[in-house]
């Protein structure tokens, strides 16, 4: 296990779920963080609680990653310390709906694809060149299950994970030569906001989604996302899929009564 004592980690969506856990846990391993998301106040709370708890340092920025201009700035304009970037984690991301899709609406498509494609491929395009120059640094993004099987009512959602695992690939292909690490961790049912933004704020769906199982917490993907870190640098995990032991694929999923 390589020590992440002093290393810079930054991780996109930290107020919830998977990136708020991830963040803890990097915390705990002694890496200093660069945070961000677009609830601010969520956000400061979490820098807050970091920094009662950990000696890092933390640079927490509100930024929405379909933005851009925002993006690029925000990179552009890190304070000293924070510059030199060693792990990347793109997690911020959505499902809106489940619809079946001629029911759907494409105002849901939109944040979808904006946010889980090209928020990550914006963020990915602003840091790599510091990685690619130095010849380290390593990219995990958080995929799916829906990147690897469809399922019904998930046209828009599995399409922007297919286009995680795509993405992940290829950009593992262009590093080849430049001794960067690009890695994927790919989720099935994960008890976090994800299901109260699915459906909108509607509690009662947001449950059922966990109904009669165990499901996965945020601090086991947080494990994988650690595990995953801590390699050492000869060692690229491509691809891990994380399952509740009672899901084997995006459509089986056993369930009590
Ligand atoms: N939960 C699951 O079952 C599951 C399964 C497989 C994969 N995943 C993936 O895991 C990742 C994390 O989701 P989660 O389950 O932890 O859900 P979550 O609890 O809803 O957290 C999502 C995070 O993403 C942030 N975010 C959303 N849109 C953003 C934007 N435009 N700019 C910046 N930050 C943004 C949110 O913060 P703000 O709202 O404050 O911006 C929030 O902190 C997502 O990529 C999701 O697709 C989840």
């Amino acid at each position: 296990m390589v020590s992440l004592k002093g290393k810079t980690v930054f991780i996109t969506g930290v107020t919830s779920g998977i990136g708020k856990a991830s963040a803890l846990a990097f915390a705990e391993a002694g890496a200093n963080l660069i945070l961000c998301a677009r609830r601010e106040d969520l956000l400061s709370k979490l820098a807050e609680e970091i920094k009662q708890k950990f000696d890092v340092k933390i640079h927490a920025v509100k930024l929405d990653v379909r933005k851009k201009n925002d993006v690029n700035k925000m990179v552009a304009s890190l304070p000293a310390e924070f510059i030199k970037i060693d792990i990347l984690l793109n997690n911020a991301g959505l499902g809106r709906g489940l619809n079946k899709f001629y029911e759907d609406n494409p105002d849901g498509w939109e944040e979808t694809i904006d946010t889980n494609v090209k928020g990550l491929l914006y963020v990915t395009y602003a840091v790599l060149p510091q990685m690619v120059e130095r010849q380290e640094g390593h990219i995990i993004n958080i995929g799916s299950i829906a990147g690897h099987e469809a399922y019904p009512k998930g046209a828009v959602y599995c399409a922007s994970k297919h286009a995680v695992n795509a993405i992940t690939k290829s950009l593992r292909m262009d590093l080849i030569d430049k001794n960067i690490r690009v890695s994927t961790i790919d989720p099935g049912l994960v008890e976090t906001g994800f299901s109260m933004v699915r459906f909108y704020g509607d509690e009662e769906k947001a449950k059922n989604t966990y109904k009669g199982l165990t499901p996965l917490i945020a601090e086991d993907i947080a494990d994988a996302v650690l595990f995953v870190a801590t390699r050492k640098p000869h060692v690229n995990i491509a691809q891990m899929v994380v399952f509740p032991t009672a899901q084997a694929s995006s459509t089986l999923v056993h369930r009590n009564g």
